[in-house]
């Protein structure tokens, strides 16, 4: 039924080879199948199969597909098995008319019903296709392309991220958008859309996000944008500072190492938001709190729900962003702290949306600019860890940590629970952070002998207390997606009420365990894990003894403040799931059955 994946489109003079230049960099959104559609005469030519792009690539006649304008897609199958025929692009009755669409068509089941009653055929189980059968009806009765897209969009109800060619009117491309990202550019190598900005960066550095409910026309040399009504909208671009290297693997052997190593920049960058931003975002935290996200976004907000009731004395909850609706119910005045990187996951609009129609006010924390959640919430902080590709996140999850320490440095302030020198010190020690993690990152090859040592390992509990349990849980995380290692993250405190009954002679225990006011209470927790014969390898301060000897291994992170302590302790643990998963021989860039950005709920 619905995909979740990644969307390319361009005219350009070698449209072909750009398609799957920019599928290539999109193939992290989604990587079960692959489809492409281009015009040729007057009709439209489809190549589309089961597997990934360079497969594709090679198993076709790019010669038959040569053409100066066509539209590409990369899926990951929700609904509707991964197989040739759910593969995208999809064309109508006539096949002159072909689409590529994210995102999930709510209605089509009806709209499939009637399409069918006028004798139209389908030959997929997803949703998507009703759409260019509905375009067929519109240009059936007259209307140009544009409008029988209008036209389409107009009944149908759900998310749309769509763009459709079409040999009628073999100059243009269609964008529509509502609620699934698609951003366009233009340089004199041609005029290009596609659903992630960076997939654009090869061609044009000159790029506009579109937003919601607006269609765009793109010709060679020229982009027209109006609103479903027709209503002209003057474009605005941006031009992209990244370089093209940050978007790709920069020798690196796969992103997530990259990406892992990119966090001292990520955070300098993100330490530079300027106040006005945070001040603005700290100005919304009123009334009750809650935080939400989902997966590693998730966990960031549980660290910070300790932080904030430990420093601050506010009392913010955080619920996962799929169980919001059914968790809450009073949100009038209420402050929702949304984090996701990619600001697109479908559960984390949901909730937003949710208790925005309950009188809460929405605080975004995201790392994608013109994602969906900047224009729902009512104000929100853009990190800046630049793209993140590889599925498993890192970088971001260190940028969201920091951005949400300095919100919380700045809401200690105005509340009066933090003094101007605590709050000076507080922001010195973030300032120390690109250097501590850079530190860190040094000792990289201790941890790639520790991974060495554990990586045939069938089970992992990651065990902490206080803010650190969030860490834990993010290092069981990393390990279980991309080594496929049955790994549990939870408060070493919880083992004696259920889970120390699976621990067994060389069970693996990894403790997050630095300096702070709970490190006395985690040593009798290790005690009850040794005394069962499991193996302990603990992330300790350096020069903590007493740890390092009471721990089978352990890895040394450098002394800083309690509450940063969550984030740096991260890294090594990202490293551990790195190296196992590469070990193993994994591609952990790549896991089975993820894709970077879930936007289907
Ligand atoms: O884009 P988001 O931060 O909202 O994504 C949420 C989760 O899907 C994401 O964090 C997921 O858990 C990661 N793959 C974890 O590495």
């Amino acid at each position: 039924m619905s995909t979740v994946c990644g969307i390319f489109g361009c005219l350009s003079d070698t449209a072909p080879q750009a398609i799957f230049e920019g599928l290539k960099r999109l193939e992290y959104r989604g990587y079960d199948s692959v489809g492409i559609a281009v015009i040729r005469g007057k009709k439209v030519t489809v190549e589309k199969n089961k597997g990934r792009i360079a497969e594709f690539i090679t198993s076709i006649d790019t010669a038959q597909i040569e053409s100066d304008v066509g539209i590409g897609h990369t899926r990951w199958a929700t609904h509707g098995a991964p197989c040739k025929e759910n593969a995208h692009p999809f064309t109508d009755c006539t096949g002159t008319v072909a689409v590529v669409h994210n995102g999930v068509l709510e209605n089509f089941m009806q709209l499939r019903e009637e399409l069918l009653k006028k004798g139209h055929k389908f030959s997929s189980n997803t949703d998507s296709e009703v759409i260019p059968h509905m375009i067929e009806e519109g240009l059936a009765s007259g209307m140009s392309l544009k409008d029988s897209v209008v036209g389409a969009a107009n009944s149908i109800k759900g998310s749309m991220g769509c763009v459709v060619i079409s040999s009628r009117e073999p100059d243009r491309i269609i964008c529509l958008r509502r609620e699934s990202p698609l951003v366009i550019g233009i340089s004199k190598k041609g005029t290009f859309c596609a659903s992630d900005i960076p997939a654009l960066l090869p061609f044009t550095r000159k790029v506009m996000v579109m937003q919601d409910d607006t269609i765009a026309i793109l010709k060679r040399g020229k982009i027209e944008i109006e609103d479903l009504c027709g209503h002209a909208i003057k474009p605005v671009f941006t031009v992209i500072n990244w370089s093209q290297s940050v978007a790709e693997k920069g020798g690196y052997p796969h992103f997530m190492i990259k990406e892992i190593f990119e966090q001292p920049l990520a955070i300098k960058e993100t330490l530079k938001i300027p106040l006005n931003f945070i001040d603005r975002a700290a100005g919304l935290m009123e009334g009750k709190v809650y935080l939400t996200g989902s997966g590693t976004s998730y966990h960031a907000c549980m660290s910070a729900s300790y932080q904030m009731a430990k420093r601050l004395g506010i009392d913010a909850r955080p619920i996962h962003s799929s169980e919001f609706t059914d968790a809450v119910s009073e949100l009038e005045g209420a402050t929702v702290v949304a984090v996701s990187q990619s600001g697109e996951t479908a559960d984390t609009l949901s909730a937003i949306k949710y208790a925005k129609s309950k009188g809460a006010k929405i605080l975004g924390i995201t790392n994608t600019l013109g994602s969906s959640i900047t224009i729902i919430s009512n104000a929100y902080i853009c990190t800046q860890s630049g793209p993140e590709i590889g599925v498993a996140a890192t970088k971001t999850f260190l940028t969201q940590l920091t951005a949400l320490d300095m919100l919380m440095l700045r809401i200690g302030l105005r509340r009066g629970k933090l003094s101007e020198e605590e709050y000076r010190t507080g922001r010195r020690q973030l300032n120390g952070l690109p250097k501590t993690v850079e530190e860190i990152l040094g000792s990289s090859e201790r941890i790639k002998s520790l991974a060495m040592k554990y990586f045939t390992r069938r089970d992992a509990f990651f065990l902490a207390r206080g803010a650190n349990v969030a860490t834990a849980m993010e290092g069981a995380l990393k390990l279980k997606e991309i080594s496929y290692i049955h790994a549990e993250g939870y408060p070493a405190g919880e083992s004696k009420h259920g889970p120390i009954s699976l621990v067994e002679p060389g069970f693996l225990c990894i403790f997050v365990a630095p300096t702070d006011s709970a490190r006395g209470r985690v040593i009798g927790n290790v005690m009850e894990m040794k005394a069962r014969g499991a193996k302990i390898f603990s992330i300790i301060t350096r020069g903590d003894s007493e740890m390092g000897q009471v721990s089978d291994d352990y890895f040394e992170i450098p002394q800083v403040a309690d509450f940063l302590y969550p984030i740096i302790s991260t890294v090594p643990l990202q490293l551990f799931a790195y190296n196992v998963a590469i070990l193993k021989g994994l591609d952990p860039d790549k896991p089975r059955n993820l894709a970077k950005s879930v936007t289907v709920l």
